[in-house]
């Protein structure tokens, strides 16, 4: 079942697919069953119809990009081994911004989504555009769905 719409968005996150910094993420579990990279390819696809069905016009490759690497922190932040993960929520969005940086050629705006997506746990860092908002409540909105029904 392919839309018009879907074929901008595989076009949009193609290369991140077939990124091996990014198919990483398929070895960490994000909330219930969901791996980091389903979750996050989930934020894209939900961010990207938001933006098309509101009219929101955001920029649709920051967009995709911020909210393909918005968790792209590359650990498992249920292994609490030392303890050193207990402010996964606070540090995380930090972690994926360098990573998106180190392994990508991402502009401000992109690193703007990023940075901001854990608003408002993080209150210092507030959403300041159209992309980090999108992203920043379809997040909200997908781990809420995966932390209540996609339980093992
Ligand atoms: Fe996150
Ligand atoms: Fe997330």
């Amino acid at each position: 079942m392919h839309s018009k719409y879907d074929e901008g968005f595989e076009k949009l996150v193609h290369r991140f697919r077939r990124h091996r910094k990014v198919r990483e993420m398929k070895q960490y579990m994000q909330h219930g069953s969901v791996t980091t990279y389903d979750h996050c390819e989930k934020v894209a696809h939900l961010s990207y119809r938001l933006n098309r069905w509101l009219h929101l016009h955001a920029d649709e490759k920051t967009l995709t990009e911020g909210a393909m690497l918005h968790d792209f922190y590359l650990y498992d932040w249920h292994a609490e081994d030392d303890g050193t993960h207990k402010w996964h929520g606070y540090i995380h969005a930090d972690r994926a911004a360098d990573n998106a940086r180190k392994f990508f050629d991402i502009g401000p705006q992109t690193e703007h989504v990023i940075r901001c997506h854990m608003w408002p746990l993080n209150l210092t860092r507030v959403p300041r555009s159209r992309e980090a908002w999108i992203v920043c409540l379809a997040d909200k909105w997908v781990s809420a769905r995966e932390t209540l029904f996609e339980r093992r």
